[in-house]
């Protein structure tokens, strides 16, 4: 059956780890998969995620206006229709990166935030969203070259780990929040373990 699994973290939190782990477990069972990342995906998307990670100081309304089209292309472009033939869409961010990231980071007005996202979702949302959640540090860290966003003040990264928090917390049987410092062989265990009832 068709199911739609979001991954969410802080730049370095291995979400792109996790949902190839995912993806490759459910290649090896043999059910449709379809990997997904944000910005990206079609491409609109990707000559966006380009442009985003080569300006630094953009305009933050015009920050928010690019991630929203590039979230609108791929819902109807890619994750509609995949979900349609009966796949499991696995997508490496989504809505609430723009929350966390623009809303929570950045501090814009969140209720545009929302009616933006359901405007560009249409109100597709995740049957399950996983938190990759570490000390921003820690995730950073991770990470080999930074790009204009990771640049950002380390209390611009603190205000989205606590964006992602919070809406965590508001959602507690939709969200299923990780230590992202356990190894990455545990995490997709428990990911494992937690995804296979919702197939
Ligand atoms: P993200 O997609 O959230 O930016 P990545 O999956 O690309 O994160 O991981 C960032 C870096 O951290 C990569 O070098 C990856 O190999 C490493 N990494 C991922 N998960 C873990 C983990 N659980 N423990 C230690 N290092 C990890
Ligand atoms: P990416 O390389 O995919 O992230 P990561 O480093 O976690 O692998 O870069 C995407 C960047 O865009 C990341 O810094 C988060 C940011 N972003 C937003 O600010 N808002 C959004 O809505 C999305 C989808 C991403």
């Amino acid at each position: 059956m068709a199911s739609f699994i979001v991954f969410e973290g802080g730049d370095g939190s291995g979400k792109s780890t996790q949902s190839r782990a995912l993806c490759r477990r459910l290649q090896r069972r043999s059910y449709p998969v379809l990997l997904a990342r944000e910005p990206g995906g079609t491409p609109t998307g990707e000559s966006i995620r380009r442009w985003l990670k080569t300006h630094a100081n953009l305009n933050p309304i015009s920050e928010l206006s690019l991630f929203v089209a590039a979230r609108a292309q791929l819902v109807d472009d890619v994750i509609r229709p995949a979900l349609g033939r009966g796949a499991t869409v696995i997508c490496d961010r989504y809505t609430a990166s723009t929350v966390a990231y623009q809303g929570y980071g950045r501090q814009m007005d969140l209720e545009l935030i929302g009616r933006l996202n359901r405007a560009a979702t249409a109100g597709l949302a995740p049957v399950l969203t996983v938190l990759l959640d570490l000390p921003v540090r820690a995730a950073l860290a991770r990470k080999e070259r930074q790009d204009a966003i990771e640049s950002a003040p380390m209390e611009f990264h603190e205000r989205v780990r606590e964006g992602y928090l919070t809406q965590a917390a508001a959602d507690p049987d939709g969200w299923l929040v990780l230590d992202g410092s356990r190894s990455s062989r545990d995490l997709s265990r428990e990911i494992w373990a937690k995804v296979q009832p919702l197939l």
